[in-house]
Formats: structure tokens, sequence, C-alpha cells
């Protein structure tokens, strides 16, 4: 029997809950179709960083690398001030471990309400494939002067041709497997970021004549959030950078139902990657048994696909669209109609 170790960072906030209901279902998957999976679990969050000081332990990523994925809840304390926690734990895994592509869906499954007028599933099913290692997110800059009158404060956007052209083969690659418009839309500002998109703009057509069935199209990040909601159906995959796919990723999930159903793989395919619910911690629902599992759920179902787990991923999904379409009457915190551990529950029965 195949058999995956799997790291569980419950985190902050609702992220226990959430992971809990997502183990639960990933549990029941891997009895039905016959695998192994052994979590153990770290404390790693906001609570053990006031009790201890300490963000990540000595000896966390080392640890971490010998799992073959991560399955993560959400990061983020109200009595710890905003950054330590994101910067020390978030994205520290994110950049030491090499996830430098952050995969996230924008499906809506029937059943669900979008905000969207006259759209519905047929219009709402694509990808945004986001750089997850460069950028603003890089962390070059500084302060000079700070705190006088003339304080400068300067953050810069890190582009390498190695980090651009990895995260473009693999849209290009995730594009052709997807077999739906195979259609790869950059997004982009190469308007007024002349340096960074020009680099990003090149290798996107060098790289794009090795994919000829692949079309390539180019929006202006501006434009590409305006057409998210006006025609969402003219997408298929998109790639673009580490900020810019921030932001459209939540207009993303709000327009596929909202933070109770969207989640996200931060992938390196060579290494260990990590999925997660991208809703944050939402500390005013924690401990309730209010929040919705679905987005930890779908963490899992990308999980199993990572894994290559194909027919485990597909009940799983199918799983949560129907509980989508048959039971739950709003994805959101508290309007359910079922507490947690209930719809965690219903995932498992239609399972
Ligand atoms: C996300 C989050 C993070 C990000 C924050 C918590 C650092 O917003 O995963 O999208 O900006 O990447
Ligand atoms: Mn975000």
């Amino acid at each position: 029997m195949k058999s995956y170790k799997i790291a569980v960072l419950p985190g902050d906030g609702t992220g226990p809950e959430m992971v809990r209901e997502g183990v639960k279902v990933l549990q029941a998957a891997a009895q039905k179709f016959s695998f192994n999976l052994q979590f153990k679990t770290f404390d790693y969050g906001g609570e053990r960083y006031l009790n201890t000081g300490e963000v990540l332990p000595e000896g966390a990523l080392t640890e971490l690398r010998e799992y073959q994925a991560i399955f993560l809840g959400a990061i983020g304390h109200p009595d710890v001030k905003p950054g330590i926690l994101e910067q020390g734990i978030l994205l520290r895994l994110r950049f030491e471990l090499d996830q430098y592509i952050n995969l996230r869906p924008v499906k809506l499954y029937p059943g669900v309400d979008t905000p969207l007028k006259d759209k519905g599933p047929e219009e709402i099913d694509f990808v945004v494939v986001r750089e997850n290692t460069e950028g603003l997110y890089a962390g070059t800059g500084g302060f000079l002067r700070k705190g006088t009158p003339h304080e400068v404060a300067v953050q810069e956007s890190v582009n390498t041709r190695m980090g651009v052209e990895r995260c473009l083969r693999y849209a290009f690659q995730y594009c052709r497997e997807r077999g739906k418009k195979k259609k790869l839309t950059l997004c982009g500002k190469t308007n007024v970021l002349t340096y960074a998109f020009d680099l990003w703009e090149r290798a996107f057509h060098e790289i794009g004549a090795e994919y000829p069935d692949i079309e390539r199209d180019y929006g202006h990040v501006d434009a590409v959030c305006m057409w998210m909601v006006k025609n969402p159906e003219d997408f298929d995959v998109i790639v673009t950078d580490n900020m810019f796919g921030d932001i459209i990723t939540d207009l993303g999930a709000i327009i596929q139902g909202g933070m109770g159903i969207a989640a996200g793989g931060n992938i390196n395919p060579g290494g260990t990657s990590m999925f997660e619910p991208i809703g944050g911690s939402a500390p005013k629902y924690a401990g309730k048994n209010i929040i919705n599992p679905l987005a930890s759920i779908c963490a899992g179902s990308m999980m199993l696909e990572h894994l290559g787990e194909k027919e485990a991923t597909a009940a799983v999904e199918n799983a949560v669209m129907k509980v989508c379409a048959g039971h739950i009457k709003s994805l959101s915190a508290g309007k359910m109609g079922y507490s947690t551990s209930e719809a965690g529950d219903l995932v498992v029965e239609s399972l």
C-alpha cells in the first residue's frame, strides 16, 4: 500500500477546526482508495510564539523537508503584530522550501452563490498560477532617514530570469495538461513596470514558442480585474507575479463563492509542497465550530492530486460538489445550516 508522510500545521484562529475536517475527509479518502496517510502535527503559530518567543524553531525546515506535503490551516493571531507570523512562518516556508508556484483554482461549483450577475459554473472556471518566491515579496529595500520628515522607504520588486522562467514553464505545462481552452494569459503591467514586466513578457513569448498548442494572451492587471468580473469565461489559466497574484486571487475567491471554499497550493514540483485554504485565521469565528471547512477540504483534494492520487482527488471534489449542490445553505461561517464538524461529516458521507 502506498504511504505518504504529511506534516499538519493547524496554525491560528479557525485553522485547527478547518484542518480537523480536512484531515477527516482525507482519512476517509485514504481508506476508500487504499492508501495510507501518516499525519504529524506541528504547533507553529501565534500561541507558540506568544509562549516561547519563537516563530519557527531551529530545525523546523530540515524536519519539514522530510514530508511529502504540508497541510496548513491558517496563520495570523490578533495579539501578534501583523507581519511577524506571516513573514516568519508562511512566507519563510514558501521561500525556504522553494514553493515557487502558488496555484489557485477559481471554480464555481453548482449551487454556490456568486456575486457576479448572470454568471454560473459554466463561466467561472479558471486557474491562477502566481509566482510565489520573488517580486515585491522578496523583502529587498529599506529605509533612509527613518522617522524624519525626509524619510524614504523603498520596496523593490525582484524578478529573476530563472524565477520567471520556471513559473512560466509551469504555467504553460499546466495549461496543456488541463486541456481546456489552452489559453494562457500573462497578467502584468508592461505600460508602467517597464523593467519587471519587460522581462516577463520576453520570457513569456520565448518559452511560449515551445508550446505552439497554447494560445498566448496578455492583460494589464487592472484590466484583468475588470474582465474577471465582466467576462470570467474568457480565462483559462492566468500567470502573474507574486503581488498581482495575491490581489487577483482574492477577487477570484469571492467570485467562486468566497473564503469558505477557496483553496490553494504552494508548490515545489521537486520538493515539499504546502496546501492551504486561502482565507485567513478569522479569529472572530475561532473555536465556535461554525466556520466552513470546505476550503480546507478542497486544499486536501489539491494535495491528493499533487501526490498523484487521481481517483481520490476526483472523489473528494465530487463529494464537495454534492454537498454544495444539495445541502449547504450558504458558504458563510454560521450560515451553513450545519456546524463545522457536521459539514465535514456530510462530505465524508457523500464520499
Ligand atoms: C495569501 C496571503 C499571504 C500573502 C499573507 C498572509 C502574507 O494573503 O496567501 O494570499 O500575501 O501571500
Ligand atoms: Mn492574499
